[in-house]
This record gives C-alpha cells, structure tokens and sequence, in this order.
C-alpha cells in the first residue's frame, strides 16, 4: 500500500492517506525555534532545546496515538458538526485530505461538506515563533456560518519536570489574555513568556486547558468546540491552552485568510513588536517564500544527474534535507527521541557535519568548535550536552553505565579534516577554544591531539584500545577488569590526523609519532585480529574474542571489516575478503545487519546489545548508519556496482508502495530496520535522526560519484555501476561552480587511473570564487 507520492518539482512528499503506519513527521524551524509537525497535525514545538524549553506538550507512548498537536477546528454554527483539516484529533473522515511535507514548512489540507480550509506551519525567517497560517473557503452556492477554533496545550518549560512533579507545575503556571494575545508563564518569571497570537476578530478565547476541554473529555470533544464558545478562561493554575475562537462567514466561494503565532520570548513587554509584521497574512506570506528560497540555496550547492531519477531525488532533496534536520538536532528530538534525557550527541553531531559541509560549512566549523567544547582535560568528550544549559555527561544509556566512550573523542579529527578539505581555513586549528571545566582552554589543534593522545594512553593488553562502549553504544565488555578492547575504535584512531593531518604537520616531531602510532596499531590489528576470512570485533573483559568464526553467535560484525577498508589497515587480500564475507553473511534484500548470527539470550558480559531480541537493532538488525560505510569501502576496492547495490537497498523511496511493512517514512533514512533473524524482518523504525542521513551524502556523492574535496581540489573519482554511461554533478567549492560531466563511453567501473588505495586520483585545482569551471572527465 502507498500512503504518499514525491512531487519532485515542489520538492515536497505528499501523504494522502491519514492512516500512516506511524506519524509521518517533518520538521519547522532552523534548530533554534523549531517543532516536529506528523501528517495529521501532531507534535510539539520548543525552543533551542526540547527539554529544557519546551513550549507545547505530546503525550508520549499515549492512546489514542499522536497527540496533541497544532490543531485547527472547523464548525458548522448551522448543524453543529466540527472536523479537523488535518484529521486529527476529531477523526471525522473528510472529503479530501493530503498533507504536503516541504522543507522547513507542512501543509495540511482537508475538505469537508463545501469547505476547504488548508493551514500551513512554518517558523519564518529563523524566529523565535512558528505561523499557522489558514485559508478557508466556501465551495458552496450558499452563504455558510462558521466558526474556526485554535488549539496549542502548553507545556512547562521543563518536559521532564512537567511530568514528575505535576503539583508544583500545576500551581504555578499562569495564563493572561489581551487584546488578541495569550501569555504563559511560570508564577516565578516575570518576563520570559511562550505566547500565543491572532491577527483575527475573536468570539472568545481560553487560556485554561481544562475549561476549554471539558470535564471527561478530550481534544477529539472538547466542550468549547462543541457549543461554539470558549469562555474566556484566565487560568491561575492547571494546564494551559491557546485556543481563540473566531466566527467566519463566508459567502459562495469566498475565502477567509487567519493567522496564529505560537511562539516565547525573552522580554514580554516586546512581543508585540516582534509579531507585528507576521501578523500581516501578506508579510506572513512573503516570509513563507523567503524560507523556501533558503532552502533553494542550501541545495543548490549539490546537484547531480545521473540516470538513476530515484537517487537525484535523493541526493538533490530529501537526503540533504535530512542532513541539515540531523545538523541541527542531533538525536535529541524526534518521534523516538521525545528530547528528554538525550542532549546534542558528540559523537553523532560530529558525523552530521559531514552531510553539510558542502553546503554550509562555516556553520559546521561553528559546531565542531562547540562540540570541542566539550571536552575534558585528558581528552575525552562528554557524551552529550544540553544546547540550552551547555551541560554536559555521559546521558541516559540503559541497562550498563560508564564513565566515557572509547570512540566520541574520535569523530572530532574526522570532522575538523572534513571542514579543512571543505574550506582551506587551516587558521581554523588556531582558533582556542575553552575546556569543558571553562578554567582551561586549548587551539583546536591542541584539542584534537589530546583526543588522540586520549585514547593512545588508554589501551589493553593486545595494544588496542579499552572498550566501554564504541560507536556500538549497546556492546558494553567492561566487567571491571579493565582488559575489554575494541577494534572499531582501534580503526577509527587509524583514520584522522594519523594519516590525513600529517602531510600538513610541520613539526616532524609530531608528524613522526602520528607515523609511528598508525603503524603500531596497523600491526597489533593484523596481528591479533584478522580471523580467517574477516576481522573480529573485540576482546572481552575476559580476553575472549567476539566476532570469531569459532564463536557461536556473533561470528561476524559488520563495523571491523568496513573500517578496516576505510582506515586502510587491512592489505588487500584481507580488505577483499572481509567485504566479501559480509556481502555472504550479512547482506539481506533490506540492507546489511550489523551482525550474526544474532545474541539469541541477554548476556551481561556483552551489554546492552543483548537486551534486544534476535534481528533488532543492535543484536543483528539493519542498523542503516554501517552501511554507508561498507558502501565507501566497496568504492576504495574499486566495486561501483556492489556499492550502488548496497545503496539502493536502504534508499528509503524505493519502499515507498511497501509502506505497511516499512512503516516509517519513505522521505526520510531510518536508523534502523529488523533483520533477517526477526519475525517481522523488513520493519523500520527511529526515521529521521540517524548517521545514516550524513553517511550516506557522503557515501553517494564522495565515493559512488567521486566527486571528493581535498585540501587542494576537487577529486573527481567515479565508482559506479558499470551500465551507467555517465552522469552530471553541480558542486560549488570554496565559491567556484564545477559543472562536472563524467562520461563512461566503454562502461567501467571507475577511472582506471584513479585508485583510493595509494594511487594518485585525478584532480581538479582550486579556481577562483565567483568563476565557472566546466569539466569533462571520460572514464576508461
Ligand atoms: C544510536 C546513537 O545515537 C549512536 O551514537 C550510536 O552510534 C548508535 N546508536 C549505535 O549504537
């Protein structure tokens, strides 16, 4: 079944159907202000962090399912009858319905009995408030009487405290009207306020949630909306509601044009002023566009056609999209993350800027400074921190606890070398920036080498590096003894400043022990921990080997043989065999699993992973953020067509009349789907905020088309299917456009020159900003 289509031309995905399998979301706002909108008018707004400011509520794991949301109420004064253009919460079955995701905006449209009212959410021009806009028009040939009712349920502040210490919050929070103006505060603020406006004529209006609701009732019934009034509630305690209601008449075809604006500030005695214009439906409407125009731009930095239209859809659109919603929330806020307890992820947030740097790089370079912020002394990194507050800790993982992560540390080089190969700013690394304790400060430089040194000084007896947890949050070998060790992370030390810094270190000293680092670890994983016919993952606190042929569950992992081909530790025998062994063992038609066979029972000595049941996440499901990775390796063993199959298996669109089955958006990359061990094999879940988004623009665009940025050009290094007979790309690098055409005349593979292992790759120098440089490259 399909639920939605892609309207490629207005870049926007088009549900159809209210049923969805789950809410289908998408997001407002730039990462400051912003909320989570699901296709029937669901979801939360906060502002610049969803759980220390959280202006509206969602009811988590609640029934009936998606609530509440930004609602909007039609009623007919005649009969009574009232509905939702978005379906939700009255359920009545409208005569048509679509919801239009778009960037940065969600249309919801519905009609019912001669009336069509659409309402469009969007935060203009990075605000600190979202506009509802709503055009309602009468279809008929008779006059109707109607009415329109808003609904916004306010939140404290605080999300976790607004659900643990229901008294206090209930007693304290106040809701003011005037003249066309909600406030709501806490009773201890006197300035800093969410509000809620109109530009319309009001009926009448409430500001307390239950006098609006109704005793026994709920937002499908709520008793203003059923007799036509709010009663102009002032609630000096309880829950709190931004609800107007506004008498419409319209004539035979008429339209009427209202604005709401849900929104806080700083400084009550300014939100006028701050509104003013955007109450204005034209100005509104103007700033709608600006904001569409910005997205324009933030695309246009990478276009491609190839011949395959469904990833130019991607690649041009929805997955950049995704990038910039990872950009700027991380994992902390989506339909799985409810932006409680999660922070801004060091480690995730430093692989979000790679799907961006293209785009906006400087902005990238402004976040791995913040996440080098949070870094401790020694080295290592908080695990997350709070946008709002700048705490920062190790966060809320289950089951296990520790101290700190083996890899976090580790994606700050690897982010800071993709922002030097985007930009050249090689000052960047002399930038300072302070320590998290804020008494003591560093150069980024200072700072990524601490990192290094971090986890060099912390290593077990086979010289790799101690294991707490890696990039696998869920593999948790500390028992104590303090002898657990990971391969993953022994990789990821392999990868940045090790190799990639050194040719642009000048202090030979430094650049002789990152030589020697690299090559006594290269050594300790070839030496302990090649298998056979793959790479293992660990060592356990017991020195026993997980990820063994001898094993009996959990022979093969997907992280040691993909890393072991990105960090170029593995001789190229072993590189061909291990990513031969993982397309044999755990390749499925949904994508990759991350291991098997599976953990069938929980085992302390191995963690968290072993909490889920046999093929979901972790424990041997398609955890999709590794399988860009095995995407990038095939590309360095020159496999462009092994590669774009890996790709198309988890590019979510091509599910998209599988929908039942997948059951999260196909618009969107999932972080995870279940895997082939799993009853319910080929189930998605977690959309949205997941690796797998950055990943996979960089996978695409860098090593499937090749098109990769070096400190001193543009690499153009193709590895595609070999029926492909060329492509087009349109990338803007350090302010020149490279409109790049690569023809494959003699279907190959890749240029046969052209090799990541070692060889030199064809290279197109830095031309000057502001020019045109067109390219032609011939393959073969
Ligand atoms: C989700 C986390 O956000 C990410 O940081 C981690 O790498 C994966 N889980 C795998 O455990």
């Amino acid at each position: 079944m399909r639920y939605g289509y892609f309207d490629e031309k207005a870049r926007e995905y088009v549900i159809t159907r209210p049923d969805t399998p789950t809410p289908w979301i998408n997001y407002i706002g730039n990462g400051k202000y912003g909320g989570i909108v699901t296709n029937t008018g669901g979801g939360y707004s906060f502002h610049k962090d969803p759980q220390n400011r959280r202006i509206t509520r969602y009811r988590y794991n609640n029934l009936p399912t998606d609530r509440p949301g930004r609602y909007i109420y039609v009623r007919d004064r005649l009969t009574g009858e009232y509905w939702n253009p978005g379906y939700q919460p009255v359920q009545r079955k409208l005569d048509s319905y679509r919801c239009r995701h778009g960037m940065g905006y969600t249309v919801l449209e519905g009609e019912y009995k001669g009336i069509a009212a659409d309402v469009t959410y969007f935060v203009p021009d990075d605000r600190d408030f979202e506009i509802w806009l709503v055009q309602i028009r009468n279809l008929c040939h008779v006059e109707r009487n109607l009415q329109v009712f808003s609904y916004a349920e306010f939140c404290f502040w605080d999300a976790i405290m607004d659900q643990q210490n229901v008294d206090w919050v209930q007693q304290i929070n106040q809701g003011r009207y005037e003249d066309r103006l909600i406030t709501w505060h806490p009773h201890h603020f006197k300035d800093a306020c969410a509000f809620f406006a109109t530009n319309a004529e009001i009926n009448s209006f409430d500001t307390n949630l239950e006098a609006f609701i109704g005793r026994y009732r709920c937002e499908s019934n709520p008793i203003a909306v059923e007799t036509g009034a709010c009663s102009n509630s002032v609630s000096y305690r309880m829950n709190g509601v931004g609800a107007f209601c506004i008498d419409v008449n319209l004539k035979p075809g008429e339209e009427r044009e209202i604005i709401f604006i849900l929104g806080f500030t700083e400084n009550k005695s300014t939100i006028r002023d701050e509104i003013r214009d955007y109450l204005n439906v034209e100005y509104a409407k103007e700033a709608l566009k600006r904001l569409k125009d910005s997205w324009e731009e933030y695309l246009d930095k990478l276009q491609i056609e190839t011949p395959d239209r469904e990833t130019n859809l991607f690649v041009n659109t929805w997955n950049q999209y995704q990038c910039k919603i990872t950009f700027n929330w991380s994992r902390f806020v989506s339909m799985y993350s409810w932006g409680l307890g999660r922070g801004i992820g060091i480690r995730d947030s430093a692989q979000d800027t790679l799907g961006v740097m293209h785009s906006i790089p400087e902005l990238a370079g402004g976040l791995i400074k913040r996440l080098i912020h949070c870094q401790y002394t020694d080295g290592r990194v908080y695990h997350l921190f709070f946008p709002l507050t700048g705490e920062g800790g190790i966060g809320d993982a289950p089951v296990v606890k520790f101290d700190w992560y083996s890899d976090d540390h580790l994606w700050l080089p690897i982010a800071a070398n993709a922002y030097l190969k985007e930009t050249a700013n090689f000052d960047f690394f002399q930038s300072v920036v302070p320590y998290n304790d804020n008494k003591t400060e560093g150069t980024v430089w200072e700072h990524l080498n601490r990192a290094m040194e971090f986890t060099y000084n912390h290593r077990g007896p086979h010289a790799l590096p101690y294991s707490r947890a890696d990039w696998n949050d869920t593999l948790n070998l500390d028992m104590g003894n303090g002898i657990a060790e990971t391969l993953f992370t022994s990789m990821l030390f392999s990868e940045p400043p090790l190799k990639r810094f050194r040719c642009r270190i000048s202090d030979k000293r430094i650049a002789t022990k990152y030589r020697y680092w690299y090559d006594e670890m290269k050594q300790a994983i070839n030496e302990w921990c090649w298998d056979g016919e793959w790479y293992i993952r660990a060592f356990d606190d017991e020195g026993n080997v997980l990820g063994s042929g001898k094993n009996r569950y959990g022979k093969i992992f997907i992280n040691s043989q993909s890393w072991a081909v990105l960090s170029m530790v593995a001789p190229e025998e072993y590189a061909k065999k291990c990513l031969e062994s993982v397309y044999r063992h755990l390749n499925t038609k949904y994508g990759i699993v991350k291991v098997y066979p599976a953990y069938p029972e929980y085992n302390p000595k191995i963690g968290g992973m072993t909490t889920y049941p046999p093929g979901a996440k972790e424990n041997g499901g398609i955890f999709a953020h590794t399988n860009p990775w095995v995407m990038i390796a095939e590309c360095m063993m020159g496999n462009g067509r092994r590669a774009y199959q890996y790709y198309r298996q988890i590019l979510p669109l091509t599910r998209n009349d599988d929908a039942d089955l997948l059951e999260v958006e196909p618009y969107v990359y999932c972080q995870n789907i279940l895997g082939k061990e799993h009853p319910q094999f080929g189930i998605g879940r977690n959309s949205w905020l997941t690796g797998t988004a950055a990943w996979n623009m960089v996978a695409v665009s860098q090593y499937i088309l090749g098109i990769r940025p070096e400190y001193d050009g543009l690499t153009v290094d193709p590895c595609i299917p070999p029926d492909w007979k060329g492509f087009k790309v349109r990338r803007i690098f350090r302010g020149c456009v490279y409109n790049i055409e690569v023809r494959n005349p003699e279907g190959v593979r890749r240029c046969e020159k052209n090799c990541r292992r070692g060889v030199e790759t064809d290279k197109i120098p830095v031309k000057p900003a502001g020019t045109v440089c067109e390219c032609v490259v011939i393959m073969g």
